[in-house]
């Protein structure tokens, strides 16, 4: 690489041109640009027609102000606005331009266009900007503004070539315009591309809204944030109002069940005073707000509109202005996630399988039940334990938004990447779930093959301690769950147990499915996280592990929050430590194999994030060792503690991990599925 050896001021062109890189990335921030303008200009109806994905010509036409023919003129100037005039006004700003730079950056890198009029003038104005060269005419046009971006990056080649195809060019505009939509749902919006409809969404309220964008399935799946204004149920809204209050901030929208998840953000969608923005740590707040109701690595859906006081948003922080600052983003966060769990825990959030969820299982080529073709074969109620539900992955699977755009349908097809890929905790789940299969194979499971005979002391124990953790807990007042308030798990009968995994309950509604193993790590894990002074037990012997150097510093990092959890642990050797103590929840420890397994378990999780962190994954890790096993046998007494159990928690609706706990079939959609009606 050459450097210049004298320093020149470059021309304007240049100048232009460079800074038109920050503004004008692709396709998509033009559409973006000219949308913002056209809602600045008050239009309630926006048209975007685009040529080969915008590549040939973007046009969007609105029915706004329009503009004079000396602010036409004006117009692709740059700085020239006529949206603030110094620099307090961007404290309060309430447009979505501001700069003075869009049309500006625009037209320095295409053959551009503007046609307006405004209402109190006979007849409308052209605008034509080619190579710096502005021509000027009157021409015939309805009231409002049509702007035409033609040949982009005509003039700057480098850039042309860093297109993508047209597909993914079109993609990338359907996805601003559907924020767009959602961030002003009574504005209508049109998207067209070579003649054929993309989108369109007429004005409508928010929910309407989200089920253009999202899809029927998909809306399905949401529930509203309880406010006055959606007329929802008076106590819920004073719950959220009493989050929101001296705040300052106003949130409402949708959020989805935590049965409805998907691999990637994509359908988490954030607007600011109208404004769509994107932002990690609002992604990390609402994920929060689901804690563990959904698995690690799995996304919610949510629509926010978040009313916040101008001043206290910095939206002059990013070139194309998709991202804001907050000034207390640490409240902003705080209230977005109580909010969330508010909202979740008002709501009946039980697994609901729906007639079409069996369906798509019922339609799978019969080979698919595996080799043998039986179903409930050893395979089969191993691919149970370690997989996470498939009526789940096809719940996320019906999530295409309508209509046949190949657009959007590519955007949410990202989700069944999920199926393919078992990384990170999805990996770990698997292979905690095998390994529990793997304990039903070799011991816990005898009494399986003999029916519901003499249950094995081990669930008893087990079974015992979160009883006895229980009473303690229940002691306190104020840490009480709040069995009242769950009504799914009330006037149940039990039918059973099947494959030693599941129970089944019955109910006048219908019919409840718990995964045992996973009801009774939510237990466990309620009563860990709850538990302020851990009871031990001294092992007879020590066990000793012997770790990798990898592996010491990690175990260094964790024995404070491990002594902390009720181990003792002391260095015995370079790479070896000997543990004297384990918390009681352990059950008698005859097998100190189950120590090593415990510690290689957490190592697997890698460093440390921060405190919280660590003390969750011991957490997590302790609940699933000491809850009864899949596969161990119940008896009636068992299963009906569990339950007892289970409707004690803050959450019984899913495990730690986020995976249900319970399936709800309820009799209109049994009776669906058998096609009784
Ligand atoms: N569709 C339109 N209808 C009416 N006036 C428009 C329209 N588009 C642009 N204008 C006028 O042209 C001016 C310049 O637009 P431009 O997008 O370049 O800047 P801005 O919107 O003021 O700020 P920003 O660069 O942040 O978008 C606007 O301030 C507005 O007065
Ligand atoms: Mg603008």
């Amino acid at each position: 690489m050459s450097v210049n050896k004298s320093i020149r001021v470059l021309d304007k062109d240049t100048i232009n041109k460079i800074a038109a890189g920050e503004v004008v990335e692709r396709p998509a921030s033009i559409v973006k640009e000219l949308v913002d303008n056209a809602l600045d200009a008050g239009a309630a109806n926006i048209r975007i027609e685009l040529k080969d994905s915008g590549k040939k010509s973007i046009s969007v036409r609105d029915d706004g102000v329009g503009m004079s023919r000396e602010n036409l003129v004006l117009s692709p100037v740059k700085h020239a606005t006529s949206k603030i005039t110094s620099l307090s006004d961007l404290e309060r700003i309430s447009t979505m331009g501001f700069r003075g730079e869009a049309l500006a950056a625009i037209s320095s890198v295409s053959r551009f266009e503007i046609i307006t009029k405004r209402k109190e003038d006979a007849g409308g104005t052209r605008l034509y900007l080619e190579d710096g060269k502005q021509t000027i005419s009157d021409i015939g046009a309805p009231d409002g503004t049509t702007v035409t971006v033609f040949d982009l990056f005509y003039n700057t080649p480098a850039r042309l070539k860093f297109l993508k195809g047209d597909a993914t060019e079109l993609s990338h505009i359907a996805a601003i315009v559907s924020d767009l939509i959602l961030a002003d749902p009574h504005i209508s919006f049109t998207l067209i591309n070579n003649g054929k409809t993309i989108l369109s969404s007429p004005s409508s309220d928010l929910f309407n809204s989200v089920v253009d964008i999202l899809g029927h399935d998909a809306a399905r799946q949401l529930m509203p944030i309880p406010t006055y204004a959606s007329k929802s149920d008076t106590k819920a809204c004073d719950e959220i109002q009493k989050i929101l209050a001296d705040t300052g901030v106003q949130i409402e929208g949708f959020i989805s069940k935590p049965s409805f998840t998907k691999t990637t953000p994509d359908h988490l969608f954030f607007i600011v005073n109208h404004r769509p923005v994107t932002s990690k740590e609002l992604i990390k707040a609402v994920r929060l707000g689901y804690y563990t109701k959904i698995p690690n690595n799995r996304y919610p859906a949510a629509v926010l509109h978040l009313t916040i006081d101008p001043k206290e948003v910095d939206v002059n922080v990013h070139p194309r202005k998709i991202e804001v600052r907050f000034r207390d983003e640490k409240t902003l966060i705080r209230i977005i996630t109580e909010v969330i769990e508010t909202t979740l825990r008002l709501n009946e959030l039980a697994f609901q399988v729906t007639s079409t969820d069996v369906k798509k299982v019922i339609d799978r080529p019969f080979s698919d039940f595996g080799q043998k073709g039986k179903i409930g074969n050893a395979d089969e109620s191993k691919k149970d334990a370690g997989t996470p539900s498939e009526s789940k992955k096809d719940v996320d699977m019906q999530s295409k938004p309508k209509g046949d755009s190949d657009v959007i349908k590519s955007k949410s097809e990202k989700g069944i990447d999920f199926m393919q890929q078992k990384t990170g905790s999805a990996a770990v789940l698997a292979q905690e779930e095998s390994s529990a299969y793997s304990d039903f194979k070799t011991g816990a499971s005898s009494g399986s093959k003999s029916g519901y005979t003499a249950p094995p002391k081990d669930t008893e124990k087990r079974l015992k301690e979160t009883e006895r953790l229980l009473s303690a807990s229940q002691k306190s007042p104020e840490k009480n769950a709040r069995p009242s308030e769950i009504s799914l798990l009330d006037d149940i009968r039990v039918v059973g147990q099947i494959s030693n995994l599941y129970i089944l309950v019955e109910k006048d509604s219908g019919l409840l499915i718990i995964d045992q193993h996973a009801a009774h790590e939510r237990i466990f894990y309620d009563l860990l996280k709850k538990k302020e002074n851990v009871s031990v037990q001294e092992l007879i012997s020590p066990a000793v592990v012997t770790l990798s150097p990898k592996e010491k510093v990690l175990m260094d990092e964790y024995i404070p929050y491990l002594e902390e959890a009720g181990f003792g642990i002391s260095e015995f050797g370079d790479y070896s430590y000997a543990i004297s103590f384990v918390p009681i929840v352990f059950g008698k420890m005859e097998d100190v194999s189950t120590i090593h397994e415990f510690i290689a378990d957490l190592l697997s999780f890698g460093k440390i994030k921060d405190e919280s962190g660590a003390r969750e994954t011991i957490a997590k890790r302790t609940a699933c060792r000491a809850a009864i096993k899949a596969g161990a046998c119940c008896n009636h007494a068992q299963i009906e503690e569990l339950i007892r159990q289970l409707k004690c928690t803050e959450n019984p609706y899913s495990c730690p991990h986020g995976r249900p706990t319970i399936l709800v079939f309820s009799r209109k959609e049994l009776e669906k599925m058998f096609e009784r009606i």
